[in-house]
């Protein structure tokens, strides 16, 4: 028999021993975390035949790290094994089940151990928690067994085969294997020993805590169902439960219940007779579904969650605890509240930090067979009872690794991996064995027959709705209609945070929050999985490669950079947006009616772990701030509060006094004291309301005349070129431009569209990205110049007519002049496509500069995503205001700015909007931004580029969801828009 054929036979693996949970115990353990020996081969035909026996002599093998994975080897620079391979859907093989290529990448990994006198050896185990994909491991020779599941532990039975002395370890690990068919996650393929190593004592086999929580009397019921050789003591102190026989049942008066608000754990302890001691972790909880709605502890649940896959620029799925640590705090002190583990199991550790700070979590199976759907499912393992088993000991994995948390609320099958028999089975496996939480599996939302959550991913906010309502569309089957509206709905993924945006965040929240069988969602997804590079060209420089960037044969491109979080775990813009959409206390402030209207969502805290505080500001300037009482507020309740005496005397003393600038009173709900993922001050909640609006300035009276002389226009402090009728100078500062401008590098969400055409396809077929500007006549006149031009693509009769009326006078400060520019755009022919954006480009010297304005900040904002962004006076740099997405594009944008001035080593420029207008500034053009594949491709041309824009097209997620709202749209019809200029120091 081939000593190989493990790696394609469809069995989960050999001489295992059975799954059980993953637990912390002080038997003595042996860490084989570090340095072993390595070789990589091409394939089975390339295997080193002694490799497993003790005395192989291993010294010119290459040292690896362990937990690693191979192919992230020596990045940044390159990859010294093979290289990551991206693809989304597909197979990077012929996809023939479960055959793999005989090319198949082969790690044999060996490492020399020793075991010290007085170590169980005659009891023990050897633990892999993750090893991707295939494996089989021999111990001094001694062969053990075999396995897959690439995210899931393995144990062997080594009491025969370890020694005590020196044990030498040897293990060989297939890049492809009958597994890999179960493994098709959209992720990049990589390979190797990833999770830890260790060899164990063993004691107690396992143990299943279950501890339920019920909210009519406030009583917990707790027992532990043991599996040991040996006695086996419970004791919960808090509790008063002491020495106790696990099983119980424990009845407990006046439990605190275990939640995401406030993930309450009670202390305890197994000690086994032989002297083991394992600490416990308890949290009360009860999940379960009332009249079509999730609850947890009697109360509805509302998911404010994030995918999330594990990832790290230099490791790849190898995460060091910092790691997670950052992850589990980043979401909570963004609000985040749950999370779906996508597409598999993490690493432990992971979910001991979801209980105890407090997420909700979907466990998902590491189960994906997406790459069948493009030939319509045809051999779907998911359907053929020959991978019965794998699917089970998926299944069985999954579940007894993970049974001990109370976070986890929800199994999942896996992902997108059609439907069938061995789906099925999977869920009656799980609900024979943990009756205690629901199951999900997305893939199921036709007739729901294995799940008890209705999912789906990636649908508008109408169909949200009429979910929400109970009225989504029917299928075939009126039975299964019947069934499946009954069940509280999960959007398990949405809002698909690639590139720029998502946008359109607050829609789907609200209609989530209007309909208690809609139980939240999570955005797809937690982070971006680039990985560094460094370019060594003169000098070496950094960035984040994608799909294509190792030379895969096939790929997806960016697609694998679609997070909240930037590969080096920074916040994007999108995050930021999330935040302030999902945010647990929503405060309203009513001007007219001098109040503030708190709304508090938490399903379990009241208000009293915020403090409230308040600032006004006019025209961005602080003209009071303080403490704010607000009465303590029930979770789900609203309160009212009159504007204290000091809030209403400052914004008065504000409106009577001040400049006539905007008044803005800014209320913010702050954490009280620590929390164990913030501390005290922390920034949960806020709103603005604008007390006064600015008073009208006056446009200039066009008292200057335009002076034309030896090829110039001479306007006010503005200098034009006479025969194309560009803004050449403005006081001591060049410039150029400006020019109508539609165009946007475009983002993903314009270049891609999971469901249909993308936009970009609409664009590039009517030239918008290659618009000609013709300047049809320069008329300097008494009330200033006028050039009137025509934006056109070559072969195109439709065109943008745009008049720039130019006018100059002194501007409100003596001495200050105001160059004032209307500009009139109409639409000439057929426009059916919308525009990127309708405004002016202009640009100056510099390459960089510092700009202060006050409007939106003080990040990034786009119509549809702009919930994050306060007015207010901000200041930052051109370097700092670029969004570094991964692949390059449209960023950046300043939203609904009242003013602003750049300063650069030339002077500085005013800018006023009238009232408000979009800036952007860059250090490249648009042109250059849009040829850049990568960050590092992005090089200042020694000019900056403004974009001053009347507005822009919504930035929606159609690259994979719904684009823009149609309010969101940009339509070509006639605007007027005008913006001044003046320069100042
Ligand atoms: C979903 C899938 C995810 C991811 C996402 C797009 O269909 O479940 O794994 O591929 O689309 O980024």
């Amino acid at each position: 028999m081939d000593p190989n054929s493990y790696v394609e036979d469809r069995s989960p693996g050999t001489g295992r021993l059975r799954p059980r949970a993953a637990f912390a115990t002080d038997v003595p353990a042996i860490a084989l975390d570090g340095d072993w020996r390595f070789r990589l081969a091409s394939g089975l035909d390339d295997l080193t035949g002694d490799f497993a026996a003790p005395d192989f002599d291993d010294t010119t093998w290459d040292l690896l790290a362990v937990p690693s994975c191979w192919q992230m080897t020596g990045l940044p620079r390159e990859p010294r094994y093979g290289a990551p391979a991206y693809t989304n859907i597909l197979y990077p093989f012929p996809v023939d089940p479960p055959r793999v290529p005989r090319q198949n990448p082969t790690g044999e990994y060996r490492r020399a151990f020793d075991v010290r006198d007085g170590f169980p050896a005659s009891a023990a185990v050897l633990r892999f928690e993750g090893v991707d994909s295939a494996f089989a491991v021999w111990l001094n020779g001694i062969r053990l067994g075999d396995g897959k599941g690439s995210r899931l532990t393995t144990e062997f039975d080594v009491s025969t085969a370890l020694r005590p002395g020196r044990n030498v370890l040897a293990v060989r690990v297939h890049q492809w294997s009958s597994g890999s068919y179960l493994e098709d996650q959209d992720m990049w393929w990589l390979s190797g020993i990833f999770r830890s190593v260790s060899v164990a004592a063993r004691g107690v086999e396992d143990f299943f805590v279950h501890a339920a929580y019920d909210h009519s009397t406030g009583q917990g019921t707790l027992a532990v169902d043991v599996t040991a050789a040996c006695g086996v003591s419970l004791s919960v102190p808090e509790l008063g439960i002491s020495a106790a026989d696990p099983a119980g049942p424990y009845v407990i008066d006046s439990i605190e219940p275990w939640s995401d608000e406030q993930p309450r754990l009670y202390s305890g302890e197994l000690v086994s007779d032989t002297g083991e001691r394992i600490p416990l972790r308890i949290g009360f909880r009860t999940v379960s579904m009332v009249d079509g709605v999730l609850t947890v502890n009697g109360r509805p649940v509302s998911l404010r969650g994030v995918n999330r896959h594990e990832w790290h620029p230099l490791t790849g799925r190898t995460l060091t605890e910092d790691a997670m640590v950052a992850d589990v705090l980043l979401m909570k002190q963004h609000n985040i509240n749950a999370v779906r583990t996508a597409h598999y199991p993490p690493d432990h550790r992971f979910l001991d930090l979801c209980d105890k700070h407090g997420l909700w979590v979907f466990c998902e199976a590491d189960l994906e067979t997406h790459g069948f759907e493009p030939g319509g499912w045809r051999r779907n393992p998911s359907d053929d009872p020959a991978w019965r088993e794998a699917y089970l000991d998926r299944t069985a994995r999954l579940v007894e690794r993970d049974k001990n948390h109370p976070s986890v609320i929800v199994w999942s099958l896996g992902n997108e991996s059609g439907t069938g028999v061995n789906l099925a089975a999977a869920a009656a496996w799980i609900r024979r064995r943990d009756d205690s939480r629901l199951i999900h599996y997305e893939g199921d939302w036709a007739s729901c027959a294995y799940v008890d959550l209705y999912s789906r991913m990636y649908i508008g906010v109408d169909e949200l709705a009429a979910i929400g309502r109970g009225q989504e569309a029917p299928t075939a089957d009126p039975a299964d209609d019947a069934h499946r509206r009954a069940l509280p709905f999960v959007l398990c993924e949405y809002g698909h945070a690639m590139g720029t945006g998502p946008g359109g965040l607050s829609e789907y929240q609200r209609v989530v929050e209007a309909h208690p069988r809609l139980a939240g969602g999570f955005v797809w997804e937690w982070i971006d999985h680039g990985i560094a590079r460094l370019a060594e060209e003169q000098e070496p420089r950094a960035f984040y490669a994608y799909g294509g960037d190792f030379g895969e044969e096939v790929h997806d491109g960016a697609f694998v950079a679609d997070g909240l979080l930037f590969p080096d775990r920074t916040p994007s813009p999108g995050l930021v947006e999330y935040k302030k959409v999902i945010e647990p206390v929503r405060i309203r402030i009513d001007p007219a009616a001098r109040q503030l209207v708190v709304h508090n969502l938490h399903r379990i805290r009241d208000t009293g772990h915020l403090d409230f505080r308040w600032n006004a500001e006019d025209g961005g300037e602080p003209v009071g701030s303080g403490e704010l009482k607000v009465p303590t507020t029930a979770p789900g309740a609203t309160t009212t509060v009159e504007w204290p005496a000091e809030v209403a005397a400052a914004l008065d003393a504000a409106r009577e006094n001040g400049s006539g600038d905007e008044v803005w009173l800014t209320v913010t709900a702050v954490l009280a004291a620590d929390e164990t993922w913030a501390g005290a001050g922390h920034e949960i909640a806020w709103a603005q309301g604008r007390v006064a609006a600015s008073a009208a300035v006056p446009a200039p009276s066009a008292s200057v005349p335009a002076l034309p002389h030896n090829g110039h226009i001479t306007l006010g402090p503005a200098q034009f070129d006479a025969r194309s009728g560009q803004l050449i100078r403005l006081g001591g500062l060049e410039l150029d431009g400006p020019r109508l401008d539609i165009w946007r590098a475009p983002i993903d969400n314009d270049l891609l569209n999971a469901f249909g055409e993308p936009q970009i396809t609409d664009w590039l077929a009517v030239g918008l990205h290659r618009m000609r500007h013709e300047v049809l006549s320069v008329e300097p006149d008494a009330p200033g110049l006028t050039v009137t031009a025509r934006l056109a693509a070559a072969g195109s009769s439709s065109a943008l007519g745009v008049v720039y009326r130019w006018t100059a006078g002194d501007g409100p400060d003596a001495g200050q002049h105001r160059l004032r520019l209307e500009c009139a755009v109409t639409p000439d022919g057929a426009w059916s496509v919308p525009l990127p954006r309708l405004g002016i480009a202009l640009s100056l010297p510099g390459t960089d500069a510092e700009v202060e304005w006050f409007g939106l900040g003080p990040g990034e904002a786009y119509r549809d995503s702009r919930t994050a962004a306060r007015t207010g006076r901000h200041r930052s740099t051109v370097s700092a205001m670029q969004t570094p997405y991964v692949r390059p594009q449209e960023n950046g944008n300043r939203h609904h700015v009242r003013r602003a001035r750049i300063t650069t080593a030339d002077g500085t420029l005013l800018i006023t909007g009238d009232p408000v207008i979009d800036l952007t500034v860059r250090p490249w053009s648009t042109a250059a931004l849009a040829a850049a594949a990568h960050q590092h491709d992005l090089v200042g041309d020694g000019r900056l580029h403004l974009h001053l824009d009347h507005a822009h097209h919504g930035l929606g997620s159609a690259s994979c969801g719904p684009g823009p709202s149609a309010s969101d749209v940009l339509a070509a019809v006639p605007t007027v828009f005008s913006v001044e200029f003046s320069t100042g120091r």
